[in-house]
């Protein structure tokens, strides 16, 4: 165990952090120049490619020092908000962590986010002020930042390339001598932390832990404590470029299971793994991971429905933290209610749809989760517009609220309180960390985030701060269902449900996007938004002209063949409802208002 270093790399977005862990992994000779591809760590062609994980999360070096060699376990961490709760349980598993400031860019706000939750974690920080072979590099000021933030010394921060390679011994050197080893006691009752898991198509599902106390042997039959669920460690070993099987893996090491777990459920990122017979304790507090968000996703042919299901079921194995069930619209027929833990999330389960899974689907309006009181005291936990009571029967809707924390320059304050203040926001505190970084906290609403707060932060604060916050309860609103009404037709997948007071605004502009946004017919379209019966606001598209080139289009073969390569084609991201077509932007445009 002595030998042992459990680390991270942290760094705000594009300051060179999978660049750098490439050169550790070629340094190390962990992956030969023959197999090395730019960004090993994050490909997930790659990895699908190989059948095995090199997206891997935890990859493990050899390094050999004075005679002497190390096990290096490098540990990837997700990089969003939306994901925090899996960044912290990465850093949970390690001692150490590489702290990589852009000599040219300076701290950025997710240099100090991330750095919190790594002190948060107790982790011996390493700063590496990277990319100093640009003409553009800072020097010395990168290095008084980082003096002023973390308190440390010059000469602890360490300077590199990871295009030029600059630097890269030192920093494992570092890596061995300033990063402690891991403690523990492998003849203890096996106590290990589940950081990460996968699917393959092959293995199933693959999960990461790094072993505390105990032993794990292959053949083990494992208890996931928070779950209870107990399976036979069909494989266990520890992760190379590829994984390689070992007989046992001990405390202090990082490695991976494999036991023919074929639902998601049983895997959560954040439990621990302990021997059935002779179990140890729960690492730290088990958190569940709840779905923030919800949004309904359906194919955009109807007949693709059962398709998708197998789709939805395969990325839920890969993703515990997606949730779904089957809904059904009147707009829109059979799809499913998805619960995603930010917006971030959302997006990215649609990409992957369409990318890994060749799916074309719609993604509707997303929401919150309220919590609606009848006038019978009923409790209705509402995910979907469709599930809110008749108002006359409402006797109270709670909505989600949470603390946000934002780090920014002080030029922004003024900007960040407008936006936050606009939002139903309430300051709780204002303070200065340095004289060039403040820190402001708010109480807000939930669903005041998830609309666009995240983009109009960045643009109000070009860029310069970081966000993050956490769930605090439920909290009283008046909370109405917005409709939206084309040519008197309610449509369903267009309901949001919004805080009264921002109605009448959030009609009219939702009424004006959909205007911009849905094709012009041959018919005049009446576009409305109303709360009940009363209507908030009405947009008009006018009809198209007659097309007179549509008549020359009789039988002219080619062109009629062009036509249907457009229909073939456009498995497009349109649905027809009623006689109007409606895109899938106009399904999201409620998230694009300004
Ligand atoms: P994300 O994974 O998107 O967070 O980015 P990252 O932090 O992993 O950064 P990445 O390694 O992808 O590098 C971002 C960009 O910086 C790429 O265009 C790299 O080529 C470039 N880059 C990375 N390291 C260096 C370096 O040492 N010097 C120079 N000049 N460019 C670098």
């Amino acid at each position: 165990m002595k030998h042992i270093r459990n680390f991270c790399i942290i760094a705000h977005i594009d300051h060179g952090k999978s660049t750098l862990a490439d050169r550790l992994l070629e340094h190390t000779k962990t992956i030969g120049s023959r197999d090395m591809m730019n960004q090993v760590l994050d490909d997930m062609d790659l990895e699908r490619e190989k059948g095995i994980t090199i997206k891997s999360k935890a990859i493990q070096m050899d390094y050999v020092i004075n005679g002497q060699q190390y096990t290096l376990n490098l540990i990837d961490t997700p990089g969003h908000v939306d994901f925090s709760y899996e960044v912290s349980r990465a850093l949970a598993a390690c001692e150490g962590a590489l702290l990589l400031v852009d000599a040219s860019q300076g701290i950025q706000a997710q240099t100090i986010s991330n750095l919190y939750l790594a002190i948060g974690n107790d982790l011996e920080i390493i700063p590496v002020i990277n990319k100093i072979d640009m003409d553009g590099a800072m020097i010395p000021e990168v290095k008084d930042q980082i003096i002023e933030l973390i308190g440390c010394k010059d000469e602890d921060i360490l300077l590199a390339s990871g295009k030029s390679g600059i630097g890269i011994e030192e920093i494992l050197q570092a890596v061995v001598a300033r990063i402690p080893a891991p403690e523990g006691n492998a003849e203890a009752p096996l106590e290990a932390l589940l950081f990460d898991s996968v699917f393959n198509s092959f293995r199933g599902i693959i999960a990461y832990f790094r072993i505390y106390n105990g032993t794990i042997r292959k053949g083990d039959k494992v208890r996931f404590l928070a779950t209870g669920a107990e399976y036979e460690a069909a494989e266990i070993g520890v992760l190379k470029l590829g994984l390689e099987p070992r007989k046992e893996v001990k405390a202090g090491d990082v490695g991976y299971i494999i036991t023919g777990i074929k639902t998601a459920k049983d895997v959560k990122v954040g439990d621990t793994i302990t021997i059935a017979s002779n179990p140890g304790n729960a690492i730290q507090g088990f958190e569940e991971v709840k779905p923030m968000v919800f949004a309904g996703i359906f194919p955009v042919v109807t007949e693709d429905f059962e398709e998708l299901r197998d789709c939805m079921e395969k990325l839920q194995l890969n993703d515990a933290s997606l949730t779904y069930e089957i809904e059904t619209s009147q707009a829109l027929g059979f799809g499913f209610r998805c619960g995603f833990l930010g917006l971030l999330h959302m997006e990215i389960i649609q990409e992957r749809l369409e990318r890994e899974f060749n799916q074309t689907v719609i993604t509707t309006v997303p929401n919150v989760s309220f919590i609606a009181y009848t006038t019978r005291d009923e409790k209705i936990i509402v995910n979907n517009p469709a599930e809110m009571p008749d108002p006359v029967k409402i006797d109270r809707v709670e909505e989600p609220f949470i603390r946000a924390q934002i780090i920014t320059l002080p030029e922004y304050i003024g900007n960040i309180m407008t936006l936050c203040l606009g939002k139903r926001g309430i300051l709780l505190n204002q303070s200065y960390l340095t004289p060039t970084r403040v820190e402001l906290i708010f109480e807000m609403p939930l669903t005041e985030i998830v609309f666009d707060f995240y983009d109009k932060l960045k643009s109000n604060t070009r860029g310069y701060a970081s966000f993050d916050y956490t769930p605090i309860g439920y909290r009283e609103a008046d909370i109405a269902k917005m409709d939206i009404l084309l040519n008197g037709d309610k449509v369903d997948a267009l309901s949001a449900l919004i805080h009264r007071s921002r109605a009448q605004d959030f009609g009219r502009k939702l009424c004006e996007k959909l205007k911009e946004l849905l094709p012009r017919q041959q018919f005049m379209i009446a576009i409305q938004a109303a709360v009940g019966a009363k209507v908030l606001a009405r947009e008009t598209i006018s009809a198209m002209r007659k097309d007179v080139t549509a008549k020359c289009y009789g039988g002219d073969i080619s062109r009629k063949r062009k036509l249907l390569e457009k229909q073939k084609e456009g498995k497009k991201r349109m649905r027809q409802i009623g006689n109007v077509e409606i895109p899938q932007e106009a399904f999201l445009a409620v998230l694009k208002l300004d």
